[in-house]
């Protein structure tokens, strides 16, 4: 069975950089209506601009509990029902050397996590209006097998698969459909910064169409590029190689600390 995705009503999360923006350009091409948020505004105003009668935006911190307050309001301001949600709101910090810092494992869970929640519980009622609604949500390959580094980052996007798997199980009565996916390296913001070698990564543009084209499926996991995602799901299920070979070569660490 095969989704067509145009003239539908989107809310895209994450809008203003990276994959979402990138979502976000190539759904309004083909005639859907989306509404774009996340907390800048000016980013915003001009990804409005490329296609002012398909891009509504919504600034808002998902991860507020104040301003998420006034967004179920904001949204309902803007439709009557939505199709289709795409969660891509989210952020990566590392742990370097185990430091274990509890702000910033708040920070990253406060992003991936607990951002997910609030927007689903203000999508809810207007996915509740469509006909075939579609709860989609960027958690990343990192979760499937754990990588150095990424306690706080694999920790969120682990919670977040599991957290989707609950809402799946609990909806599968109703015609909600849930998705997961989980994109292998993408050259974003969130990346820029990373002083390891990316396999196989590719542009916004490229997840776009990706992603894209697995909503359009009828799948629940949208996993790519293959390339990657084949030998990780292999390593996850055989995971006595992984750290066998693998994690020895990738941790920084070499003794641990002494308080
Ligand atoms: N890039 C990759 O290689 C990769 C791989 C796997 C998964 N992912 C996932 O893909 C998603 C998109 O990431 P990206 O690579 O496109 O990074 P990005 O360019 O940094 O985009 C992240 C987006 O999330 C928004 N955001 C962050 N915190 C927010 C909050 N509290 N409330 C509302 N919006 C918030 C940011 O906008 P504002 O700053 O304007 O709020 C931005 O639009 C993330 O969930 C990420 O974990 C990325």
């Amino acid at each position: 069975m095969s989704l067509d995705i145009r003239e539908k009503t989107l809310w895209v999360t994450g809008a203003s950089s990276g994959i979402g923006r990138a979502l976000v350009l190539r759904l309004a091409k083909q005639n859907n209506f989306v509404i774009a948020s996340s907390r800048r505004f000016d980013a915003l105003v001009e990804l409005q601009k490329t296609a002012p009668n398909h891009i509504q935006i919504l600034d808002c911190d998902l991860s507020d509990d104040q301003e998420v307050q006034a967004l179920p309001q904001r949204l309902a301001d803007l439709t009557d029902h939505l199709d289709m949600v795409v969660a891509c709101a989210g952020t990566c910090e590392y742990d370097n050397d185990l430091q274990l810092d509890l702000a910033m494992y708040r920070r990253v869970f406060d992003a991936n996590f607990f951002a997910l929640i609030n927007t689903l519980r203000c999508a809810l009622p207007l996915l509740a209006a469509s006909r075939k609604p579609v709860f989609a949500a960027l958690g990343s390959l990192s979760s499937v097998v754990p990588f150095p580094r990424a306690e706080a980052y694999g920790s969120s996007k682990a919670a977040l698969a599991y957290f989707l798997e609950s809402v799946r199980a609990d909806t599968s009565l109703t015609p909600l459909r849930v998705v997961h996916i989980r994109p292998g390296f993408v050259a974003t913001r969130l990346t820029q910064g990373n002083d390891f070698g990316m396999p196989f990564l590719m542009s916004p543009e490229q997840a776009a169409e990706h992603i894209e084209r697995g909503l359009c499926g009828a799948g629940h996991t949208i996993d790519f590029p293959r390339r990657l995602s084949w030998p990780l799901r292999f390593l996850g299920f055989f995971s006595t190689l992984w750290f066998r070979f693998f994690a020895p070569k990738m941790t920084r660490i070499r003794a641990l600390r002494k308080s």
